[in-house]
């Protein structure tokens, strides 16, 4: 399995009879955006239940970051399986997770140490910093950005203003969140270019936010992705994120950096706020922690998580299996697959550019490492956003072997596992020169 290679139309008729059963028994709440069924992986390919073998750009949304089923995580995965399950870090002790509090305390941009609360998911990561956040400043309010996603369980749903369909039917929210808009520079309301502006978007949050509707210093955090991903892709100028933590510091407030999807070596460095020499209070880890087993972890400030026993706590989080996989993941990642991300990453970005030349659909691409979103736009003065031709393409893409997913209202986003070299690369431009070539040639 190196190339695609598509035998059946799609989907195939083992794939047809499994989608046709999941559709009377399975939550019809999750968004299927074309109709893969997979039987395997290896690497950066996936082969679905009728033989057809596709290059994977999407990583189960930015989770398999060693790549599918890594022999050196699966070895992980099965050894410790074969010496026990399950205990509880809550209640009892085991290595796995000590270790790995270790090395995230080695690896998070934190000076003086850092600990680790576990949990099994963003959300809950994100959960736990809200909690912490609150706990440990004795303020109530948070503050998030437009755009942002930051999970579904009901306190990071308040925070997650991506899509409004996310947030209809279930208000109230939780109270005390506001939200700011994020810089968003390929659309900047105020028409700077992020080579020169200051950060202007900011003066929001202190000329507006806390000028009429919040007291700063009863604002406990605020929450930021330093790359938006559910959003579009948008990668914030380094001087948002450094304004950002003069801002929190200046008022006593937590800086919460929600690396959920940017972190563990996507950007091509270990976190992406790293390119901003920002040192957060917290950060929010999960999706390619532990190459696809469930994860999530809030690593903080050592002298920050100070909370007493029985304050916050999960049974399964932190599961002795999922250690195994995140210890064999950060090893990999270290060795090798951050530098690969940086490396192909900027490969992957210099081929995506080059197309924008013949195909007027492509307003922006932007992106960091293996984290890279294209903007597709009817016009590119206008910059209106082509909603149906993105949905088109990542069909067109699928029907010719590349797995794809949107991002934002017009986003294309190529998250594929850290593992992907740059003849899979070149493999993916190919692919997707292609199917941008067919929905352009489609009359509107
Ligand atoms: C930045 C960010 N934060 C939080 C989450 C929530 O993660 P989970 O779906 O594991 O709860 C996501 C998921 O896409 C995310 O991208």
């Amino acid at each position: 399995m190196s190339v695609p290679v598509i035998k059946t139309e799609l989907p195939g008729p083992n794939a047809k009879a499994i989608i046709d059963r999941d559709k009377a028994v399975v939550s019809p709440s999750y968004t299927r955006g074309y109709p893969l069924v997979i039987e395997r992986g290896s690497g950066a390919m996936v082969e679905d239940v009728d033989g057809n073998v596709f290059l994977d750009c999407a990583a189960g949304i930015a989770v398999n970051s060693t790549g599918h089923s890594h022999p050196d995580v699966v070895r992980a995965i099965t050894e410790q399986a074969g010496k026990f399950l399950h205990m509880s870090g809550t209640d009892f002790y085991y290595e796995q997770q000590v270790r790995l509090a270790e090395e995230l305390a080695a690896v998070v941009p934190m000076k003086g140490g850092a600990r680790s609360f576990f949990g099994n998911s963003g959300t809950e990561a994100i959960e736990a910093c809200l909690k912490l956040s609150r706990y440990a400043t004795g303020r109530q309010n948070i503050v998030a950005f437009l755009g942002a996603f930051h999970g579904r369980s009901m306190g990071s749903l308040s925070l997650t203003a991506s899509k409004a369909s996310q947030r209809r039917g279930f208000g109230p929210f939780m109270p005390g969140v506001y939200h700011a808009p994020y810089a968003d520079c390929y659309r900047c309301p105020l028409g700077f270019k992020p080579d020169t502006c200051a950060a202007e978007c900011l003066d929001f949050i202190d000329h507006q936010l806390f000028v009429h509707l919040v007291s700063p210093d009863e604002v406990a955090a605020i929450v930021v992705e330093p790359i938006q991903g559910e959003g579009g892709y948008i990668v914030a100028p380094d001087q948002f994120l450094q304004r950002l933590r003069e801002l929190t510091k200046a008022n006593g407030i937590l800086l919460v950096a929600d690396e959920v999807q940017s972190g563990m070596g996507r950007s091509g460095r270990m976190f992406a706020i790293e390119f901003t020499g920002v040192e957060p209070d917290m950060i929010a880890i999960a999706k390619g922690i532990a190459s696809g087993m469930p994860l999530g972890v809030a690593v903080a400030r050592a002298g920050l998580m100070a909370w007493p026993p029985g304050a916050h706590a999960s049974t399964f989080g932190g599961n002795p299996v999922a250690c195994a996989a995140a210890l064999a993941t950060i090893k990999l990642l270290r060795e090798r697959l951050v530098a690969n991300a940086a490396d192909v990453g900027a490969h992957l970005i210099g081929g995506l550019r080059a197309l924008a030349d013949k195909h007027p659909l492509i307003g922006d691409v932007r992106g960091r490492g293996l984290m890279v979103g294209i903007e597709l736009v009817r016009d590119r003065q206008t910059k209106e956003r082509a909603v149906e031709e993105r949905d088109a393409v990542v069909a067109a893409a699928f029907t010719r072997g590349l797995l794809l997913l949107g991002a934002g209202k017009n986003a294309i986003r190529f998250s594929p596992p850290l593992v992907l070299t740059r003849e899979q690369a070149d493999v993916a431009v190919r692919i997707f020169d292609e199917a941008l070539a067919e929905v352009e040639q489609r009359p509107r």
